[in-house]
């Protein structure tokens, strides 16, 4: 595949982002051109932001499966698609070349079909990081399924919450998946979250672990079989379904400052365009790159960066199963010499992480091969950029920090990989087609330089979200509700005096823990649900990996006799409720919560408290009841 929408200087750059900004149709209508249609788009765009409604490549007709698949079979059908790392160190790794990859979607998508899957069904994927997970999603792609995958961190009732929310009557789980040491028992918590959701019809269950599973007569399947019958059938190429640029693709759930997530939903062409772009451009990717991105696919990370953007462009995408520290700090660095990475892409919290064992680990490791190196998920502390661009760059990468959300699907903030400039702890310059607006509480726009407001989008872009499934209020709301014709991010930023934006963290009640977002009110309605808890609030503070860990104030209706054991139960409820990457790190228990004579918590001096303040935590004349804070600072932890 040929880019001739890379940008290869500084300049390009900015010729690029001028016609984007005064020719946006046209600008995206040319880069549009580069992609395989069935039927070419009657318009390039229509929108308001006002409902919101936002139409891209109006009437155009594609599957996207056969821009990640079937337009490389000619020249790349030997080249490696999916390269994957399994967890354990002597297990023998997998290389998927686009030919096999096809013929394996070709007959998944048959096992779809054969099991009554129709075009619009949506299917929850709940499976480790294994090639399955890809030829899954692919084969819903192919066959115009909505995929909605659920990440393994969550737990039976978030599953079930989330079945419920898209009624989804179709399930992809594996019996177990590895990670690090342990074997965690997918299909069980299928099994539980299906309890309460009748209107599942068919799970397919592919064996990785195997681990012992209950199977249920009429409802679940072993992947193998499935496709041994179809394989057995030797059936005709799979036609796949034509789809609508504006049909969905997938809908991907995430926490906002409500108790309940919300379904993300992006539609076919434009996520296909922007994210392409945004890949072959951040990344600098030139044909034959090995692209390794450690995010799960469970995330939007993974799902545009591990899958769709890199196929769509030809690449090789390098998949690892296991964690970071598994079997030793040294993992990530022996994959990329072992498969030669080119462009390595993690997360500032691995990177802390891994930053505490200190060099050891890189001990007889080259990372010769690596030409780019990114971030994304929170913002990197600029100790951790100087050692990742030290020891892991060799100060001779370029290191590129990503800003994008669930909601936007591709990267919208972010230099270009040694072609525009860096900043430790920037994601920069905007991307071609994004127009940033920073602005004050009042929705005013704060123009100029040094100046610091909340980040909204003037104009659309074509991977931006079309709606929260099954609830298009909610989306207006959230998004497009705070300020007048703009998308709104939820995140603070500050602009340099040299126009680079640097993102602060959010503003809404969302923690980015680990580079995860988490409600807060999502963990409080869950600490709320255990026994003997009358109210709790949830505030993130700083923590040295993970960016910010989750503290919780608990009002108990009696004083815990043990509070270790209450707090051990209660992190328990969390983990059920809604899995363990909510768990929270500090629990303090409290007699009361600073509120105003309104009733509102304020988090505000929580969040001081939490941060270790020990003195002054601001004007607490609005409270209620102004003592207790300093209760609540007495009894600190
Ligand atoms: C939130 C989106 C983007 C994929 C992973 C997270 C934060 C993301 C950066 C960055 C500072 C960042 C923002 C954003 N964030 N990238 N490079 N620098 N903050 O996706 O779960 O939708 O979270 O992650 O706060 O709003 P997500």
């Amino acid at each position: 595949m040929d880019f001739p929408f890379q940008i290869r200087s500084y300049e390009a750059y900015e010729v690029a982002y001028k016609k984007s900004v005064a020719e946006p149709e046209q600008f995206w209508n040319d880069i549009a051109e580069q992609f395989l249609w069935r039927k070419k788009w009657d318009k390039v765009l229509e929108w308001n932001f006002k409902q919101p409604d936002i139409k891209w490549f109006l009437n155009g007709k594609l599957n996207i499966t056969e821009n990640c698949l079937d337009r490389h079979l000619a020249a790349l059908s030997d080249q490696p698609a999916i390269m994957w790392e399994p967890n354990g160190i002597t297990e023998a790794n997998r290389v998927i070349t686009y030919g096999e990859l096809h013929s394996k979607v070709r007959q998944f998508a048959h096992v779809l079909r054969n099991n009554g899957v129709k075009k619009g069904d949506r299917i929850c994927i709940y499976m480790g990081m294994i090639p399955e997970l890809t030829i899954a999603m692919l084969a819903c792609a192919r066959v115009g399924a909505i995929h909605s995958v659920i990440f393994g961190g969550f737990s039976a009732q978030s599953i079930s919450d989330r079945l419920q929310d898209a009624n989804a009557e179709f399930i992809i789980t594996c019996d177990g998946a590895y990670r690090g040491a342990k074997d965690i028992p997918l299909k069980d918590t299928i099994d539980d979250a299906l309890v309460n959701c009748p209107f599942v019809k068919c799970v397919i269950v592919y064996q990785r672990t195997n681990t012992p599973v209950s199977m249920i007569k009429g409802r679940d399947v072993w992947w193998s079989d499935e496709v041994a019958k179809v394989a057995a059938q030797d059936d005709p190429e799979f036609i796949a379904e034509e789809m609508d640029s504006e049909d969905p693709l997938f809908i991907l759930y995430t926490s906002g400052s409500t108790g309940k997530p919300k379904g993300v939903v992006h539609t076919t062409g434009g996520y296909m365009v922007y994210t392409t772009y945004s890949f072959v451009n951040v990344f600098q990717y030139k044909p034959g790159d090995i692209h390794f991105c450690t995010a799960d696919i469970g995330w939007i990370t993974g799902h545009t960066y591990i899958l769709y953007a890199v196929l769509c462009s030809g690449g090789t995408s390098l998949m690892y199963e296991g964690l970071p520290t598994w079997p030793d700090a040294g993992r990530l660095w022996d994959i990329v010499d072992k498969y030669k990475a080119n462009i390595l892409y993690t997360a500032p919290t691995a990177i802390r992480s891994l930053m505490a064992y200190g060099t050891a680990p890189f001990e007889g490791k080259s990372l010769d091969s690596l030409k780019v190196i990114g971030t994304v998920g929170e913002p990197i502390n600029e100790e951790a950029w100087h050692w990742y661009d030290e020891h892991v760059g060799k100060k001779r990468c370029p290191i590129v920090d990503t800003w994008f959300q669930t909601e936007t699907a591709g990267i919208l903030l972010s230099n270009l990989g040694g072609v525009t400039p860096s900043k430790p702890g920037y994601a920069t310059l905007p991307l071609p087609g994004i127009q940033p607006v920073l602005v004050d509480e009042q929705g005013k726009e704060i123009t100029g330089n040094d100046v610091s407001g909340n980040l909204c989008i003037r104009f659309p872009w074509p991977s931006i979200l079309r709606t929260t499934y099954g609830d298009h209020e909610r989306c207006r709301l959230n998004y497009f509700s705070s300020y007048d014709d703009m998308y709104f991010t939820g995140d603070g930023c500050y602009r340099d005096e040299h126009g680079f934006y640097r993102i602060t963290g959010r503003v809404d009640d969302v923690l980015n823990v680990s580079g995860h977002r988490i409600g807060t009110a999502e963990v409080e309605n869950a600490i709320n649900m255990h026994t003997g808890v009358l109210e709790s609030a949830v505030v993130g503070y700083p923590h040295d990996v993970k960016g910010l860990g989750i503290y919780a104030y608990v009002i108990m209706e009696k004083m815990p006799e043990d509070e270790a054991i209450t707090r051990a139960d209660i992190i328990q409820t969390v983990t059920r409720i809604i899995g363990p990457i909510a768990r929270p790190d500090k629990i303090q228990f409290v007699k009361g919560l600073p509120k105003t004579r309104s009733g509102k918590i304020m988090r505000r001096i929580l969040r001081k408290i939490a941060e270790g303040e020990t003195g002054n935590v601001g004007d607490t004349s609005t409270l209620l009841d102004p003592a207790v804070v300093e209760d609540i600072k007495g009894g600190k932890l």
